[in-house]
């Protein structure tokens, strides 16, 4: 069983993982109704990529035999103002999850519990290739600028960017 500081805090980053999930397919839908195929489809991978975080963290906890509660999460923004916008709010999203993401590991030390701290090293590595991920396609729309013709082959940039969803 889990300790009772660890079980919350691994439950309330479910959630947060449950949203980030909830705001990429939100943003998916948005670029796919705005005429960003490839665009769409790195964002809708990247939805399942969440949720696949989501449950890891719900297998973890059962598996230890506490129980991971599912919660409902919050309406995600499904307008934006452009895909620049779009992009730099995952990147503040993303960098406000490794936070999270740390201070786990420091509930994890504070209640000696190395077993989970030890899980968690998979989600410390995952956040330094998502900030990395984000940091290069922000690089890419600052290169190729805000005119129509930048924004067509970033879309079909962005799309090779695709990797397949992580095992559980
Ligand atoms: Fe689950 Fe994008 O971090």
């Amino acid at each position: 069983m889990l300790k009772e500081k660890v079980l919350k805090a691994i439950n309330s980053q479910i959630e947060k993982e449950l949203f980030s999930s909830q705001l990429y397919l939100a943003m998916a839908s948005w670029a796919e109704a705005n005429g960003m195929p490839g665009t769409s489809n790195f964002l809708y991978n990247h939805a399942e990529e969440e949720r696949i975080h989501m449950l890891k963290f719900v297998h973890y906890v059962n598996d230890r035999g506490s129980h991971a509660t599912v919660p409902s999460c919050n309406k995600p923004e499904n307008n934006y103002e452009s895909v620049k916008s779009l992009f730099v709010q995952i990147m503040e999203h993303e960098e406000m999850i490794t936070e999270s993401i740390n201070n786990l590991v420091a509930v994890c030390m504070e209640e000696r519990d190395f077993t989970t701290q030890n899980f968690l090293q998979w989600y410390v590595t995952e956040q330094i290739e998502e900030e990395s991920l984000f940091r290069s396609v922000l690089d890419k729309l600052n290169l190729l600028g805000n005119e129509k013709s930048g924004m067509y082959l970033f879309d079909a940039d962005v799309e090779k960017l695709i990797t397949p969803p992580s095992v559980i």
